[in-house]
């Protein structure tokens, strides 16, 4: 904080009827009105206050008053989620529950779930190049990051996996609707998807007890803030919530890098100097044989991809204290919202222009986020970004994609970015 504090700017909205239509029409929604009142302001969405915010100085405030905030969430996503996730936990609570949950993603968990993730990739492989028909790719990426969950890190096998699959998608299409239990509705039937998901979840934890696969048995004498064991029910939500926040994210990232590729032609030429020196599969520990010390490029095309297409394109904090961000002062108990993807383009040079080689050459902004930060930053950040790195590498060593011709290359952006035409591709042998 270095000048004067100024009042918090507002649209003046009150029904946030219209602000609504226009924050799920209008791509450049958050960026006109950040244009307009600066880095900080207040609007309504149907009903609800929300103070955005961008940039380097007020997303760097809002972490250094971490004491000041909590995570929130919309009413349907904190109840589909369930009061003991720790997405719904604050304080000692939610710390406990990182640590446990946490260790799922420990460097020595992904020595364990990398050889079954490059079996993964093998597989995708071959019935990418088996198949005649133009293939929609982004559907590829969604089952494979959903696999990766549900295979390597739950340990389920083939038909437990489908079964939780259908559940989970009607689970999800309700995230962000009306949170009310009207039978028949898209929530109500979210509600029922839920009990039957954290039953099956429940299964799965029993069978990792008694010497599963998969990585949960790291999960076993995990304690809670008294150090008391967690107990089924609570580990089950926090299974649930794994599923939500690491599938559509890791597989919108998975997309949207390959749709980078495919349309900006002169991209494979650089990168296939970087992959030449490279040998699929991993001779050793897959977990570092691409890490960016070895594949500086790919890199730098992942973080060129989470700036111009974030997968999480912002994530909220209430203020339970008044608190000051990039000189605004804002109120107790309002909702925030960090907004990624504005803040991503906002500043000064090229920021429309996808060109990862900013990465590389210094002339990168130092602020890419992608992950969040602070106390809540991603759990699952270690695991996406090897997903991405096998993914990427397995693929492009082996298979030669062409865009079919005339499809819409444009994205979709929620929940996460993803190409409209669902990516169709054909793939040769290389
Ligand atoms: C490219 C892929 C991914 C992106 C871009 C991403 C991004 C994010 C972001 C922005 C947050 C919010 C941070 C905040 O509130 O400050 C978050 C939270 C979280 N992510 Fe990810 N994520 C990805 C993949 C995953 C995966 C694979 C998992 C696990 C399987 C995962 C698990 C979580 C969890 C559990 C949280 C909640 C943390 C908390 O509230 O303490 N994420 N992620």
């Amino acid at each position: 904080m270095t000048g004067t504090l100024r009042p918090l700017p507002t649209t003046g909205s009150v029904t946030g009827i219209l602000e609504a239509v226009g924050f799920f029409r209008d791509p450049d929604f958050a960026s006109r009105r950040f244009h307009e009142f600066g880095d900080v302001f207040e609007t309504t969405l149907i009903g609800q206050r929300l103070v955005f915010i961008r940039g380097e100085q007020a997303i760097r405030d809002l972490f250094d008053q971490s004491d000041a905030v909590q995570g929130w969430w919309p009413k349907s996503v904190q109840t589909l989620l369930g009061s003991r996730s720790l997405a719904n936990r604050n304080g000692a609570a939610h710390k406990a529950r990182r640590r446990v949950v946490g260790q799922l993603f420990a460097t020595a968990a992904l020595r364990r779930y990398s050889p079954s993730i490059v079996a993964m990739v093998d597989a995708l492989a071959d019935e990418l190049m088996e198949s005649d028909a133009d293939i929609p790719l982004a559907d590829r990426m969604r089952r494979f990051a959903f696999a990766v969950i549900a295979t390597t890190v739950l340990g389920l096998d083939g038909d437990d996996r489908d079964a939780l699959f259908t559940d989970f998608e009607i689970w999800t299409k309700a995230l962000f609707s009306v949170p009310l239990a009207i039978p028949g509705s898209p929530f109500a039937r979210a509600l029922s998807a839920r009990s039957r998901l954290l039953n099956r979840l429940q299964t799965v934890l029993q069978e990792a007890n008694d010497g599963g696969r998969g990585g949960l048995d790291l999960l076993s004498g995990g304690l809670d803030e008294a150090g008391l064991p967690l107990t089924d029910e609570d580990l089950v939500e926090q299974l649930l919530l794994l599923l939500f926040a690491g599938y559509e994210t890791t597989a919108s990232s998975l997309s949207c890098l390959m749709r980078a590729l495919l349309m900006h032609q002169d991209l494979m030429p650089w990168l296939q100097e970087e992959l030449d020196q490279l040998t699929w599969p991993p001779q050793d520990d897959p977990t570092s044989a691409f890490d960016p010390s070895r594949a500086p490029r790919l890199q730098a095309l992942s973080s060129e991809v989470m700036r111009m297409t974030p997968p999480v394109g912002g994530f909220f904090r209430q203020t339970v204290e008044p608190i000051t961000l990039a000189d605004v002062q804002i109120p107790a108990g309002r909702v925030i919202q960090v907004a990624l993807a504005a803040s991503n383009r906002h500043g000064t040079g090229d920021l429309e222009t996808f060109r990862p080689q900013r990465h590389l050459d210094g002339s990168s902004q130092p602020m890419l986020l992608p992950f969040g930060g602070g106390e809540r930053v991603c759990l699952g950040k270690a695991l996406a970004e090897l997903e991405i790195r096998l993914m990427t590498v397995g693929l492009l060593k082996r298979v030669s994609f062409s865009p079919v011709p005339g499809q819409n290359l444009d994205l979709q952006l929620i929940p996460s970015p993803s190409p409209k035409d669902g990516l169709l591709v054909s793939a040769e042998p290389l």
